[in-house]
């Protein structure tokens, strides 16, 4: 195969390979490289002289274009603060029903509320706001001391039982430890309770007996149809949501030791407008709930 083969249809030099009868035709690349190397060239000098580039001394070449990215960065940083300070104007200082009715502001609380929640109140409530033994679900159960914005921004601020002037006090009294009523008493108000909330109903002559000693003792605090009252933070006793739980034994235990549960004040480590916001956060959660 030392000879140039030339192929006798089209003239041309073959690669002088031979595949089961077929040969290459020997078609070199058309050539233009330099016209490629040019381009690059133009390409790079019109490009540094338009934008920054030579390093000097004191500085670099700012091109003529006088692109710069860290002024672009500079200015779109100084946009955004000036947007979330008026955002956070707006939060801390508007009326709830117009801030709920701002699907802006709306779309702000629903961008930042849950980094803000996730950061400050999951560990206790979970990250869905469902909450957690010892920890009331605030994004479903009915709010023990009402879910007016106004009511849920308070609670926040000041807590339950917290270390602040104006906390919100809940005492669900020691009735077994402080010897109010007998251990037979309880069981029999714990039976009631769990056929109130879950069922089935008691025998008549033993619902009765249990309603007088819940009217007796507990409906001052969670009302009459032990349905709760927003007065006392008592909550709602015939659903199916519990801050500690609702098996007979759990809420035997409640009656007998109380409960004093413990929700930080919030006013000092966030700002009024954060703590808005997670109120509107957390009432927009219930809205999404089915
Ligand atoms: C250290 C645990 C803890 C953290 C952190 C915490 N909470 Fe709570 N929170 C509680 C407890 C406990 C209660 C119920 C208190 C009680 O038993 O009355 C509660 C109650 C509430 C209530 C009232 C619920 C009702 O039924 O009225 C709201 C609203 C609330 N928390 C929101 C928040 C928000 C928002 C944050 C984050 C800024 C937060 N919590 C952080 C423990 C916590
Ligand atoms: C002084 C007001 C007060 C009285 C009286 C009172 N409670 Fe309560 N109760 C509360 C408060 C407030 C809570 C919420 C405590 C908490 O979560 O920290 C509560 C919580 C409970 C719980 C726990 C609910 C849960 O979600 O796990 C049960 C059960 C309960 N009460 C039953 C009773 C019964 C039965 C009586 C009457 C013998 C009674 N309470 C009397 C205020 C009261």
């Amino acid at each position: 195969m030392a000879l140039k083969e030339r192929d006798e249809f089209s003239g041309q030099l073959t690669t002088g390979h031979e595949w089961n009868g077929i040969k290459e035709l020997n078609t070199p690349v058309p050539k233009l490289l330099w016209a490629f190397l040019i381009t690059m060239a133009l390409f790079g000098l019109v490009w540094t002289v338009l934008m920054p580039s030579w390093p000097g001394i004191n500085g670099y070449f700012r091109g003529l274009l006088g692109a710069d990215q860290h002024q672009a960065v500079q200015q779109t940083l100084a946009e955004a603060n000036a947007e979330r300070a008026v955002w956070a104007d707006r939060l801390a200082t508007e009326d709830f029903a117009a801030l709920q009715a701002d699907e802006a502001i709306m779309n702000v609380v629903r961008s930042a509320g849950p980094a803000l929640f996730v950061d400050n109140c999951a560990a206790c409530h979970g990250p869905s706001a469902t909450g957690n033994v010892g920890y009331p679900n605030i994004a479903e159960a009915p709010m023990m001391w009402g879910s007016d914005p106004d009511t849920v921004a308070e609670t926040i601020r000041v807590g339950i039982n917290a270390n602040h002037p104006e906390t919100r006090f809940a005492q669900m009294l020691a009735f077994g430890k402080d010897q109010m009523l007998a251990g037979e008493e309880i069981s029999q108000l714990a039976d009631y309770l769990v056929s109130i909330s879950a069922g089935p109903a008691l025998p008549e002559d033993q619902r009765l007996a249990a309603n007088d000693l819940f009217l007796n003792n507990c409906a001052g605090c969670h009302g009459e149809d032990a349905a709760g009252m927003v007065e006392s933070g008592a909550p709602n006793l015939t659903d199916a949501f519990w801050t500690y739980a609702g098996d007979r034994s759990t809420i035997r235990q409640s009656i007998y030791n109380g409960r004093q549960g413990t929700m930080p004040a919030w006013e000092g480590r966030l700002s009024t407008a954060q703590i808005r916001m997670l109120a509107l956060y957390v009432l927009d959660l219930r809205t999404a709930t089915p």
